[in-house]
């Protein structure tokens, strides 16, 4: 029997949901447009979004460009980190996921943490086959595959750039700006909506694994000494969790537990990430995911990304399969150091101390009239060897003389000859650089999954029906008004009152062809939540009203039309 990810690929393309893109050249891997209900669905999404994480929490929201410089990358190390592994096939030429390939089919749960050799050895210890065409595997040679797309900025290419994998970089960089904004206050958050880029060895399972996606982020930095979220509001939120440890032991089984029991016992070790898993869970049920098919799954060791300190990802049941939506990761200050260093710019914070504090500093003052005939051309180094090491350790200073190392070989020089002091200063406060917790969320995957358990089939009058139960608040359309028959007077008359719904805000579709019953499943498809329709009763008495019958219930009810636009307002609304 087909599987519901099928039904709802073949619903998603015969009703403008999304599908993949350029079809009339043969369609490309991992490309897929959205509709215009996809298109209107994913918009109310990201709106819905937008409202909680950026304007219900004070945060900024920005919009940076989608292609930046190589130096971006070398500082967030996805020049040299963000690889996956590939495996070719000898036979049919297609490229795989080496780690999936082993997951796929054997008892490792976390290939993606393996070295190269190791996983050429399961290949081979397994003798594990092409997913494609079933030829055998054994032999091939592992590879790293950097997913960044690379592009030239301006003509020749002395300029490389490339899509950014994550809009999160498009923040961090502009640290600096965006501090004077929030005033130089620590916390502050600033959001993103926008497209990523990966170059997926095997997109899969349409919108779920594409090249190009959409993500909506949240950059929060905090100071990791001071800053301390404000668990209240979220310390009751029901979560079902599923900790790395638990994933590792044989019976691992998933725990239902609070926000608040899981930090004070320790399950999720940030209070921060678990504050923003709390205001995720709701907002997830709100636009349309099955709470019984949702949890939080810790990240295995071997899974975290090159920053990642901790990681949650939010999770949903999808044809029995557990897909990320969603990741909420302990980024420390890995990137803002990062860029800090390759940049030389100010990726710090300037925090005063309530009073200022005298504090003791180890300088160094050398005697250059002995480095200089000492060590000649390296004098210069010897004193940046000097000054490092007295912050460092001043211990080292204690004895007669203090040993440095330069380009591998050590050197006595006589504590006397260094100018070691140790002063006194007062200190108003210190510069700081931000540790960030990143909500990361993929829009297209929960698109996917809203409508995958939105996806019903029931029988209507001894008739097989297919609907999607979307919520009103996110619903792409969210009235269908139809005239009973193709006359002239009805149409007028449902035209006029198309026109006053949209006029009240709300995003409705006009239908004429076919019969009604035709238009009612078309709508049950879409996932209408209402439709009206305009009859002779309707035009010929006073307040003859409409009929407007309710998508899942079916039931249908007598409304007067000038209360049409005002009660279904207050139903979109919530
Ligand atoms: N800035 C952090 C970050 O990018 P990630 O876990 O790699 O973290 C975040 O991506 C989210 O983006 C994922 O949870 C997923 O929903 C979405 N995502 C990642 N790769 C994707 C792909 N190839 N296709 C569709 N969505 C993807």
């Amino acid at each position: 029997a087909e599987s519901t990810s099928e039904k709802l690929v073949e619903l998603a393309k015969r009703r403008g949901y999304f599908f993949q893109s350029a079809g009339a050249y043969g369609g490309v891997g991992g490309f897929y447009t959205f509709g215009p209900q996809g298109a209107a669905l994913k918009g109310n999404v990201e709106d819905a979004w937008r409202d909680r994480f950026a304007v219900a929490e004070g945060n900024m929201e920005i919009d940076a460009p989608t292609i930046m410089p190589e130096p971006v990358f070398e500082a967030s190390g996805h020049l040299d980190g963000f690889d996956d592994m590939l495996v070719e096939c000898p036979d049919c030429g297609e490229s795989h996921r080496a780690d999936h390939v082993v997951e796929d089919n054997t008892d490792y749960e976390d290939a993606e943490s393996l070295p190269i050799p190791e996983v050429e050895e399961v290949i081979a210890e397994y003798e594990l086959v092409c997913p494609a065409c079933g030829a055998g595997l054994a032999g091939q040679a592992v590879d790293s595959f950097n997913l960044m797309f690379a592009t030239n900025i301006g003509p020749g290419d002395s300029d490389p750039g490339y899509m950014r994998p994550e809009t999160a970089q498009g923040i961090f960089v502009e640290f600096p700006r965006l501090k004077e904004y929030a005033r130089n206050q620590l916390p502050f958050g600033v959001t993103q909506i926008g497209r990523a880029y990966r170059n997926e060895i095997s997109p899969r399972r349409s919108i779920i694994r594409t090249r190009e996606f959409t993500q909506a982020e949240l950059e929060y930095f905090i100071d990791p000494e001071e800053d301390e979220p404000d668990l209240e509001s979220v310390e009751d939120v029901e979560v079902t969790l599923y900790p790395a440890s638990e994933q590792h032991s044989d019976d691992g089984e998933e725990i239902r537990t609070t926000i608040g029991a899981a930090v004070d016992d320790g399950t999720i070790a940030s209070p921060w990430v678990a504050y923003f898993l709390g205001v995720a869970k709701p907002w997830y049920e709100a636009v349309g995911v099955d709470m019984d098919r949702f949890r939080f799954r810790q990240h295995l060791p071997g899974e975290r990304a090159h920053y990642a300190a901790d990681c949650w990802d939010a999770e949903s049941e999808i044809d029995g399969n557990w897909i990320e939506m969603a990741g909420f990761a302990y980024r420390s200050d890995y990137d803002l150091s990062k860029h800090a260093e390759h940049s030389g710019d100010r990726f710090t914070i300037f925090k005063q101390y309530d009073e200022p504090k005298t504090v003791e500093r180890a300088t160094v003052d050398p005697d250059m009239s002995y480095l200089g005939p000492e060590f000649g051309g390296d004098a210069q180094a010897v004193v940046g060897e000097l000054e490092a090491l007295a912050e460092r350790d001043r211990s080292a200073f204690d004895g007669d003389t203090v040993e440095i190392e330069l380009e591998g070989e050590r050197h006595e020089i006589p504590v006397e000859k260094t100018g070691f002091a140790v002063e006194e200063q007062t200190e108003a406060g210190e510069h700081i650089i931000p540790h960030v917790i990143e909500p990361s969320f993929g829009v297209d995957r929960l698109v996917y999954t809203v409508l995958h358990h939105a996806y019903r089939e029931d029988e209507v009058a001894g008739e097989e029906r297919t609907f999607l139960e979307l919520d009103p608040e996110v619903a792409p359309t969210f009235v269908g008004v139809f005239p009973l028959q193709n006359d002239d007077e009805l149409e007028d008359a449902a035209r006029d009152i198309a026109a006053d719904l949209r006029e009240a805000g709300l995003s409705v579709t006009y239908d004429d062809s076919g019969n009604i019953g035709r238009r009612y499943r078309r709508q049950d498809e879409v996932g209408t939540p209402f439709c009206v329709t305009v009859d002779y009763e309707s035009i010929e008495q006073d307040e003859g009203g409409v009929t407007v019958r309710e998508r899942d219930s079916t039931n249908q009810k007598r409304l007067a039309i000038d209360e049409l636009p005002e009660t279904l307002s207050a139903i979109r609304a919530g």
